[in-house]
């Protein structure tokens, strides 16, 4: 049954985060429970160097006053379909920002144009495809059920927030450009705070909302999380569902990753440890080695763990990070790295490859975010035996078993939780860690239940199917 997904990443081919792993795994995913997902990405020009003959889907001379047309052509598995305007898209760099840092002026335009061709496809513009659902992914996707309407394609649409702190806003004077109704800019649409937001024009607009795990469900209704639209979440609560990440375990296979040393026990993981260490500089140690892999923003909390460093590197353990994004961040970090020789180390940059060595190498994968709507760190972290220290919250406290005396006592504990915000809690966490590891036989019983505990899309997939099946079947409204 046919599906289109709309999101501005998707892996193996463009990604700055979790957002792409997700949109790329789900299409396999779903595919076992009978949909068949085509994924509208924009054609940036990483996207566009991976195409091998693409055919031509949809022209479209005028979208939002730039030529445009829509491609369609199979990657890696996925079967794709391109936004080919290159007036929005041919930028080299992040999908978001330019050489600067900064956000590109015309965001706005370039990710409603993304929803514009999505509603143009839903109402029938590619002959003998027509979609039953639309699934949207965050803000970039948002003005979808907008341009739905207006074109009158009634199919509904399931809307997936990732992350509630990017909201997509621009000025209510951008209507025009935008191709946007004066209803848009109401507060039933899309209307916030006397600005136009596409993530709130997708939470109104869309037939039902889900997010990336049960436990940030439940915090985006309170104010703590809800970053301004937990009035709109509550209000939509019979919509509104948590479904929890998998990974994608073919791509994440510590017995058959081609980048690592492969390993299928804890104590075989020894290899990629000493690289590990050579490869970061850091000395032979009798400790845990701690790693992260991360955004380097304020959510990922990793200011806190700064604080908290001595309570690791005072009791044996070593830190390899690697992350990139916040100057001041990236700064901080090098600066630790710097006190610290042989038993910090920092890369600043994005490398794929590394971070599975990172992984497979790691005793242990820090995770102390303020929130995280589901995280994949710690779930990587689980998959290759390196246990997460992660903060309760969001899909961390989902995710993660912790080594508390009852978990202990039933040899069932994967990893340590900590409480969120606090430096005291997360060293205490990191002197838990230490004292775990000294304890050599408790510690591999932790990383092979971590090993072994499930992080596929084996439950979630059915979810996922049963509600599209549930929003396949509601009777459409005419528009
Ligand atoms: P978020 O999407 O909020 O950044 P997630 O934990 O869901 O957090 O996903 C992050 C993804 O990005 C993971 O696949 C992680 O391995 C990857 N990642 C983050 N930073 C880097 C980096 N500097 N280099 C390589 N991969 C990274
Ligand atoms: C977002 C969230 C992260 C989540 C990812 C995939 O980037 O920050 O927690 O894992 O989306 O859903």
């Amino acid at each position: 049954r046919p599906v289109l997904a709309v999101a501005s990443e998707c892996a193996p081919l463009v990604k700055t985060g979790g957002l792409a792993d997700v949109v790329g795994a789900l299409p396999q995913a779903l595919a076992a429970q009978g949909w068949a997902i085509r994924t509208l990405i924009p054609g940036f020009p990483r996207v566009m160097a991976a195409l091998k003959k693409p055919k031509v889907a949809m022209a479209l001379p005028d979208l939002l006053g730039v030529p445009a047309r829509v491609l369609a052509a199979q990657v890696a598995g996925l079967d794709l379909l391109i936004l080919d305007a290159p007036a929005l898209y041919e930028r080299e760099g992040s999908p978001y920002l330019d050489a600067a840092g900064h956000d590109w002026s015309d965001n706005d335009l370039r990710f409603a144009a993304l929803g514009k061709a999505a509603a143009l496809i839903a109402a029938g513009g590619i002959p003998g495809w027509r979609p039953e659902l639309l699934h949207l992914h965050d803000w970039q996707a948002g003005f979808t059920p907008v341009y739905q309407k207006l074109l009158g394609a009634t199919q509904p649409s399931l809307m997936t927030i990732h992350n509630i702190a990017f909201h997509g806003l621009t000025g209510a004077h951008r209507l025009t450009a935008l191709k946007l109704p004066d209803e848009a800019f109401t507060l039933d649409v899309a209307e916030f705070y006397g600005h136009l937001s596409a993530l709130k024009a997708g939470l109104t607009g869309a037939t039902a909302i889900n997010t990336v795990s049960p436990t940030y469900a439940q915090e985006l209704c309170t104010p703590e999380f809800g970053m301004g639209l937990e009035g709109l979440i509550r209000a939509r609560a019979a919509d509104m569902s948590g479904i929890l990440n998998g990974i994608d375990t073919q791509t994440w296979d510590p017995t058959a990753d081609p980048l690592i040393a492969p390993f299928a026990t804890p104590i075989a993981k020894a290899a990629n440890t000493r690289a590990l260490r050579a490869e970061f500089g850091l000395a032979p140690a009798e400790g845990p080695l701690a790693v992260v892999v991360s955004r380097l923003s304020d959510q990922k909390g990793l200011d806190l763990l700064l604080t908290a460093l001595p309570a690791l590197v005072g009791n044996g353990g070593q830190l390899a990070m690697l992350g990139s994004g916040d100057r001041r961040l990236e700064n901080a970090w090098l600066a630790a790295a710097a006190a610290h020789p042989g038993k910090v180390a920092v890369r600043v940059g994005y490398d794929e490859a590394l971070s599975h060595r990172i992984y497979a190498g790691a005793d242990a994968v820090l995770v102390p975010s303020r929130f995280e709507p589901c995280g994949l760190t710690q779930m990587y972290g689980l998959r290759y035996g390196a246990v997460p220290v992660v903060a309760r919250t969001g899909g961390l406290a989902d995710t993660v078993i912790h080594a508390n005396a009852a978990a202990l006592a039933a040899g069932c504990a994967t990893g340590i939780v900590h409480d969120p915000h606090s430096a005291e809690a997360l060293a205490q966490a990191l002197r838990q860690l230490c004292a775990l590891w000294a304890d050599r036989a408790v510690f591999r019983k932790i990383q092979k239940n971590a090993m072994k505990h499930p992080v596929g899309w084996q439950a979630s997939a059915p979810l996922y199917a049963a509600l599209y099946a549930r929003l396949a079947a509601l009777p459409q409204e005419p528009a």
